[in-house]
């Protein structure tokens, strides 16, 4: 069983799907762990740094994944970057399957089959794989460290011989994985916390980390909740009430930092641009959701901008990835958590359990053909699919 980790291609990702640790652990598993030179490198990990942990270097991504049974990676990797890969091979990654069906299609051609880290089903035994989650967590954080940097003040309350500087005003809207850290970050710098969000179960959640919950708590709220833990698209009167009670809020706050985000929908809009431009000089939003379409109006992606009345809409890409190290560390024990379901320990090889939920829901192509209920070009809507087209 050789088990590759890519270099990822693109500029954008600092990330890396394996590190020392889950080497020596692969290896424990049976397998042959070969790395392309430079994998690790923005993530603070060296060619050598792999090979003390047991794993051969190659030159690059074409001779690691050259005879590979399993292929690891961040990103998707292009389809031709598979060439050579051993039939029937894994590739594991953050696939990120929506609208890019074309790609999954071409990825199929090889043969591979390809798995979606961010499709695990969030039930208890998947926990340790919810990449999801531990990247998110981290995005939360560094959303707060991003915000003070481009702050111009402290965040706690200071009581000096030259006078008393207030403690920031901090607000969180969407409290799920990222929003949750995000206030408890913001809490440990001292800062004034307050945080919203639709689902009901967060009330507590918030003000157990000491935070204040500002939200519309009418009957909507109530049922916002879907059996998997996500908020459902609210409507657009309870979205109305909801921007009435937060704008007047907002114009109070020094930072206000966004994560909300519906499952398969673009994020919802909660920030209107007069109530950024209601917002004191000086005062930051980051938004987290971004990449989603944002929650902010006027934030762009991959960039910071000023705004006429001195408000800064920070719209970072991959947020994650600014803790690479980190981030890869926590990725890379996520995809050994679910390598080691996919093999058997006794034989030391690939054993998939093609009727795992685990393995039904993150699989995307399999034995030339994409397989994924969600994805297979039938179910593709038209206008997506010609999106898609367009874009390959
Ligand atoms: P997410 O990334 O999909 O959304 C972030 C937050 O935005 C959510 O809390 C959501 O309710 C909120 N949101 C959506 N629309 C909003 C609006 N109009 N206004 C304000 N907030 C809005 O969610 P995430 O972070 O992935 O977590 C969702 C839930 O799943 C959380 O309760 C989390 O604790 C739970 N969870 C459960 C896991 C498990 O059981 N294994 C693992 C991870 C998370």
């Amino acid at each position: 069983m050789r088990l590759a980790i890519l270099k990822e291609e693109t500029g954008l990702e600092p990330r890396v799907a394996g590190s020392p640790d889950t080497v020596k652990r692969y290896l424990g598993l049976g397998a042959t762990v070969v790395v392309a030179s430079g994998a690790g490198v923005a993530s603070g990990i060296g060619d050598a740094d792999y090979e003390g942990a047991g794993a051969s270097v190659v030159a690059d991504n074409a001779a690691a994944v050259s005879g590979a049974d399993l292929v690891l990676a961040v990103r998707r990797p292009e389809a031709a970057a598979l060439k050579g890969i051993n039939p029937g091979a894994l590739v594991i990654a953050i696939a990120d399957p929506h609208g890019h069906e074309a790609a999954l299609t071409e990825i199929a051609g090889t043969g591979a089959s390809l798995f979606a880290m961010e499709l695990m089903p969030r039930i208890t035994r998947a926990q340790v794989m919810d990449v999801l989650s531990s990247q998110a967590n981290l995005a939360g954080y560094r959303a707060v460290i991003d915000a003070s940097s481009e702050f111009g003040r402290a965040f706690p309350m200071m009581m000096t011989a030259a006078g008393t500087v207030p403690a920031a005003r901090v607000f969180i809207m969407g409290a799920g994985v990222a929003g949750l850290q995000a206030i408890a970050t913001a809490r440990r710098l001292g800062a004034v916390v307050s945080a919203t969000d639709v689902r009901p179960a967060a009330k507590e959640q918030v003000e157990s980390l000491g935070a204040k919950f500002i939200a519309v708590e009418d009957e909507e709220f109530k049922q916002a909740e879907t059996a998997g833990g996500y908020a459902k698209a609210m409507s657009a009167e309870y979205q109305a009430k909801q921007a009435a009670l937060t704008a007047a809020h907002i114009a109070k706050q020094d930072i206000v930092i966004t994560t909300a985000l519906i499952p398969g929908r673009p994020a919802p809009k909660l920030v209107a641009a007069d109530t950024v431009a209601a917002m004191k000089p000086g005062s930051i939003l980051i938004d987290l959701a971004v990449e989603r379409g944002g929650n902010v109006e006027g934030a762009v992606a991959g960039e910071v901008v000023t705004t006429a009345n001195g408000v800064k809409i920070v719209g970072h890409l991959n947020v994650p990835g600014r803790l690479a190290a980190t981030a890869s560390q926590l990725y890379a024990k996520n995809l050994y958590a679910f390598v080691e379901t996919l093999v058997d320990k006794s034989t030391k090889a690939l054993a998939v359990k093609w009727d795992d939920e685990l393995v039904k829901a993150t699989l995307l192509t399999k034995d030339g053909a994409v397989v994924h209920p969600g994805f297979k070009p039938a179910d593709v809507a038209p206008a997506a699919a010609a999106t898609d087209a367009s874009a390959a």
